[in-house]
């Protein structure tokens, strides 16, 4: 993790002085770094599990950015501000923990995920109107939604070029998937429903598309991620699904505690604004378990809660309801699961570490 943010900070220098400030604005304000940390800890927690023989010899993992006819149509007439920095990564010297259990190329699958998780994010707020993003002002305020939108398909073009280095055709395809994924979780969401309707009404089917979007928007990056870090260490399919399972449940119980403190946490506290899902037409799990036993709600959840005094009423029914306990519990079932899915790994520090990530998911505040 101490690299992290310079390594990815080296990943997106740009020739152009102004793409590389934006590029770089949100690697500036402390993230979570969930994703990375994450890839890392399963990374080490299957280092000790059997291994298979992928046919893909490590001299052919090629984590340098160094290849140069990636640079050979970079700028070279940009002398203030050239693009050094794809050239400037040392890996061996770099990542030189002794003795490390955890391989260059899953080192490098981390910073890939944090830089995906953080182009979604540029887009993110741009779409969502967002003022505010780790206490400070968004992108899209601070430079407009052009340069944000813009950065951010740099940041994937970036991201693409370093997952085509790992020179693992079965990497590429997931962490590329998930970038699809994202789009499609965000388009399930522009709908709370599956079919566009006026006054919608509560069906069994209302919180599965709710679940399809949450994974495809959340858990996808999370999920398809700890399986490439499984993968690039030459992991048993076993293993393999096993991480998988773990993510897609975290990632799952991720968002749902996530979209219960927008409910319940105050703006200050998140480091961005609270109570912003009604506000945006988005009806998320402590709403639509309230729906259930309160079918007035069909008629907001239709109109995205755009009438007069909607959102504060859909507050008030979400208070008097069971809907937060509900999210709670159920993102208390999917860390359960996360929890089972890794049981069968052997006793480490790192399993541990994924333990404790279930722990924190459910007591974070932001
Ligand atoms: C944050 O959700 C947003 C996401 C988890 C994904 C957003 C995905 C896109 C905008 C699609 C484009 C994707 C790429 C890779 C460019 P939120 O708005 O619920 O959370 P917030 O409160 O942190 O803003
Ligand atoms: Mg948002
Ligand atoms: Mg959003």
């Amino acid at each position: 993790m101490k690299f992290l943010t310079k390594n990815i900070r080296q990943l997106l220098g740009s020739g152009h002085p102004t793409l590389d400030t934006v590029a770089k604005y949100y690697t500036q304000s402390e993230g979570k770094y969930v994703r990375p940390m994450l890839v890392l800890l399963m990374s080490r927690a299957t280092s000790q599990t059997p291994k298979l023989d992928r046919g893909l010899a490590p001299s052919a993992v090629d984590c340098s950015l160094t290849n140069p006819a990636v640079l050979a149509d970079e700028n070279p007439s940009a002398p203030q501000n050239p693009t050094p920095t794809l050239t400037s990564i040392n890996h061996d010297t770099a990542y030189s923990a002794q003795d490390s259990d955890i391989l260059p190329s899953q080192r490098r699958l981390a910073e890939i995920t944090e830089l995906i998780h953080t182009a979604s994010l540029l887009h993110d707020d741009v779409i969502d109107h967002s003022q505010a993003r780790r206490s400070a002002p968004s992108a899209n305020i601070e430079f407009g939604n052009k340069m944000a939108v813009l950065a951010g398909d740099f940041l994937l073009g970036r991201a693409s070029v370093a997952l085509a280095r790992l020179r693992d055709p079965e990497v590429t395809e997931l962490l590329a998937t998930v970038i699809a994924n994202l789009v499609e979780g965000e388009f399930m969401q522009l709908q709370n429903t599956a079919r566009d309707e006026k006054n919608p009404a509560w069906t069994e089917d209302t919180v599965s598309y709710y679940l399809q979007k949450t994974y495809l928007k959340s858990a996808s990056l999370i999920s398809k991620s700890c399986r490439a870090a499984a993968i690039l260490g030459n992991s048993t399919p076993e293993v393999v699904e096993a991480a998988y399972l773990y993510g897609k449940n975290l990632g799952l119980a991720f968002q749902l505690v996530d979209d219960m403190l927008d409910y319940t946490i105050s703006g200050e506290e998140l480091g961005k604004p609270a109570g912003a899902d009604l506000e945006l037409g988005l009806a998320t799990a402590p709403l639509l378990f309230a729906w259930k036993d309160n079918r007035s709600l069909g008629k907001l959840v239709g109109r995205k809660f755009s009438g007069d005094g909607d959102v504060q009423r859909a507050r008030e029914i979400v208070a008097e309801s069971t809907g937060l306990e509900q999210t709670r519990a159920l993102a208390q079932e999917y860390v359960d699961k996360a929890i089972q899915a890794i049981s069968g790994f052997p006793e480490s520090d790192a399993k541990n570490g994924l333990m404790e990530m279930c722990t924190k998911v459910m007591k974070r505040r932001k």
